[in-house]
């Protein structure tokens, strides 16, 4: 499959009777829609990983989102990449810039549970991308990230990663104005591309994913995602709606 798109569920679904309703509209939306192309993926928080494995449903990939950098041991409070396999993830959100803000994550920190999750085959979702004070030097923070977060990284494991350009400033809002313009995308996913190419050639490079997340929405996936050849969308808020979550993958699998 060439496209993909993941929902980031952030810090919702309160209880397990909210969850499993969710999980219940998600399979009534699901009925009758084909995804030939695009891969469709739910990052879920931790506590509800469980219940969406017993859930089993073949159409929807399972991801977490955030995950420590050692297997087992002394580290109280978190989570390692072994637990996320064994309890069905193939993919994990790193480096968002909610926890970049909130937890004080570093790329330093970034490289590391990339690697971590690498090693133990769970397929990471690298979101780089600039914040409001940072936009005039934009591609520069994207090339700064992309290099400190990848540091360790192989050009044999490259292509299990995604990466997901995501101006912070784009995220969540109700602002049209709070989109970039197509060209915008388009001249990040350029920059992620070179910067790919450079460090680990046109072959390798092809086979990575770049997608885009901010404010993704039934109104905005064909500009942000589709006309400015990404290869899919990170989606937050309408993530929370199956419906439109759902949409918004039908309009990228086309
Ligand atoms: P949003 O969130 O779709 O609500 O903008 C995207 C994200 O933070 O990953």
């Amino acid at each position: 499959m060439n496209k993909i798109v993941i929902g980031n569920l952030k810090m919702n679904l309160q209880s397990i009777e909210e969850r499993e309703r969710y999980l219940k509209e998600f399979s009534k939306e699901l009925i009758g829609k084909k995804f030939q192309n695009t891969e469709i993926v739910l990052c879920l928080p931790f506590v509800h990983l469980e219940g969406f494995k017993k859930w089993k449903n073949k159409k929807v990939i399972r991801g977490a989102l955030n995950v420590f950098w050692e297997d087992k041991g002394s580290f109280t409070g978190e989570i390692s990449p072994l637990m996320l396999k064994n309890f069905g993830c193939q993919y994990v959100v790193v480096g968002h810039s909610e926890r970049r803000k909130y937890a004080r994550e570093e790329d330093s920190d970034v490289n590391l549970k990339i690697i971590a999750a690498l090693r133990n085959g769970i397929k990471p979702i690298l979101c780089v991308g600039e914040n409001a004070g940072q936009k005039a030097r934009g591609l520069n923070i994207i090339l700064e990230q992309l290099k400190n977060c990848l540091s360790e990284v192989s050009g044999g494991k490259i292509e299990n990663i995604i990466i997901c350009y995501e101006p912070v400033w784009a995220i969540s809002s109700n602002n049209p104005d709070h989109l970039p313009t197509t060209n915008e995308i388009m001249s990040a996913g350029l920059i992620i591309k070179k910067f790919l190419v450079g460090k680990y050639g046109v072959k390798i490079s092809e086979k990575v994913k770049i997608i885009y997340g901010g404010s993704v929405s039934v109104a905005t996936v064909k500009q942000a995602c589709v006309e400015s050849g990404m290869d899919g969308a990170l989606i937050g808020r309408e993530s929370l709606t199956p419906r439109e979550f759902l949409k918004i993958g039908e309009i990228i699998n086309q």
